[in-house]
């Protein structure tokens, strides 16, 4: 089954981001491994979550020039993973080169882009050249990813509807700032609840905190899905 929860492994080793997957239930749920524990853990223990049935999103990030890019994501490919990411402010040609490093395979891994980080503000966005407003901006980079060929972006869901109207609904929308209903908020500003974000056009949801800090991690996920599934 295509589970659209995406839980985040925010941890800092091994064994602390295993403790919690051996809760956990690959029919329900995939893992993100974000930049903290890939480099504390490296590619062998990402090769370990897929050989327990988990899809893996290896969140890193790529931005760098087009062959280096195009390298790195061959290299993700061969750990199994099932997404990877890229930023979209790389540029078409990089965007290119990633893309042509999975191949057409159908099973080949999912490559999505980060447009503009969430938080970026506009002052930052200026001090940096950039012009648009953060929702241009956003818009302009996913239209760049698209057209690259990669099969979707990292978003708000606040963001989700705008993007499904103007790209698609095939293009793929990933969304973090999830909270359920009871949850607790934590640093995240904008959020929305499971149920909504679907209903706003997210494929994936990405939520961390609202399982990994649960007293019964599974439970959590598992109220999750059935909410979502009914
Ligand atoms: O714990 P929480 O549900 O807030 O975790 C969300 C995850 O999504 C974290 O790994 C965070 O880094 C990531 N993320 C985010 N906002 C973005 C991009 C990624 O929260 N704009």
């Amino acid at each position: 089954m295509d589970t659209k929860i995406i839980v985040a492994l925010d941890y800092p080793d091994a064994s602390s981001a295993l403790s919690l997957v051996q809760q956990l239930d690959p029919e329900i749920c995939k893992l993100k491994v974000g930049k903290q524990l890939f480099t504390a853990a490296g590619p062998r223990f990402v090769e370990d979550l897929v050989s327990r049935g988990y899809p893996v999103f290896l969140d890193l990030k790529f931005h760098d020039i087009p062959t280096t890019v195009g390298l790195a994501c061959a290299a993700a490919a061969n750990l199994g993973v099932w997404m990877m990411n890229v930023h979209a402010l790389g540029g078409g040609a990089m965007l290119r080169a990633a893309r042509a490093a999975l191949g057409e395979a159908g099973d080949r891994p999912k490559l999505i882009a980060v447009t503009l980080l969430t938080s970026m503000s506009e002052t930052d966005m200026r001090e940096i050249g950039l012009q648009d407003s953060p929702q241009d901006a956003v818009l302009k980079l996913a239209r760049l990813t698209q057209i690259n060929g990669l099969d979707g972006v990292v978003c708000s869901a606040q963001e989700a509807p705008i993007l499904k109207q103007n790209l698609g609904a095939a293009f793929q929308l990933i969304t973090p700032g999830i909270r359920p209903a009871s949850a607790e908020i934590g640093d995240q500003h904008r959020v929305m609840t499971p149920v909504a974000a679907l209903a706003a056009g997210s494929d994936y949801l990405v939520i961390g905190r609202p399982i990994t800090h649960a007293a019964n991690p599974l439970s959590a996920l598992l109220a999750i899905h059935q909410e979502i599934s009914q």
